[in-house]
């Protein structure tokens, strides 16, 4: 049997993402395609633990290097446990952010280096790696903008600020060049202009 197709999801908070992991879960449902949707960090008892520490404003004295180190733990956890069973039944797996988060968010933004981040990714998945990833980039400020109409309560990671999230964004843009499953979308247009961006990658790629 092949192994199921791993899609994963990433982008800056407020980027869209949610709206098009939405999107094509409703196109593979009308497909007959047999899935699952994961999230990270979480998506296991013990990754939904791990999140609550990592995203609790309260915590604000985490440093760096346990952050980087708890989501490839929430990571280890959800990718022995639910990612890879699956996928070896050759069900279609798409994950709402996965190791590329962590080039941008720890690796670039919080300057943990990339060398680092990559090697933990590793270790944490065990070499596994996505089919294709879908990069929804849009500029900090219309992200900004968006988030505020919808008017969310920030957690840990968001609250962080503009400079930080110009970074993560840079740092997805870097990882991009340098690995060619990752798609770069442009998030700016309507979420069905953008699908149809998403649509078509993935009927390439299926
Ligand atoms: P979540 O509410 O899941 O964000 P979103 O809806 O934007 O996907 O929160 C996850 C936060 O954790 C988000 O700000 C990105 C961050 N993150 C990292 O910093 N590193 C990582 O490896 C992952 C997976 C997420």
């Amino acid at each position: 049997m092949n192994r199921g197709l791993f899609i994963t999801f990433e982008g800056i908070d407020g980027c869209g993402k949610s709206t098009q992991f939405q999107m094509l879960k409703e196109y593979l449902e009308s497909k007959g395609v047999n899935f699952l949707v994961v999230r990270e960090p979480g998506g296991t008892v013990i990754g939904e633990k791990i999140r609550e520490i990592l995203l609790n404003k309260k915590n604000d004295s985490m440093r760096p290097l346990t952050e980087l180190l708890l989501f490839e733990a929430a990571r280890a956890q959800i990718t022995e446990e639910v990612i890879r069973p699956a996928l070896e039944k050759g069900t279609c797996v798409l994950c709402d952010r996965f190791f590329d988060s962590t080039y941008a968010y720890q690796g670039y933004a919080r300057k943990l280096g990339a060398e680092k981040v990559l090697m933990l990714n590793d270790l944490a998945t065990a070499g596994l790696e996505p089919d294709i990833t879908f990069l929804i980039d849009i500029p900090v400020s219309v992200a900004l903008e968006r988030r505020g109409i919808r008017g969310e309560a920030d957690d840990r990671m968001e609250a962080l600020g503009t400079a930080f999230q110009e970074d993560v964004r840079k740092g997805y843009l870097e990882a991009a060049e340098k690995f060619s499953r990752i798609k770069v979308i442009d998030g700016k247009d309507e979420p069905s202009v953008v699908f149809e961006k998403v649509k078509k990658y993935y009927e390439e790629y299926k």
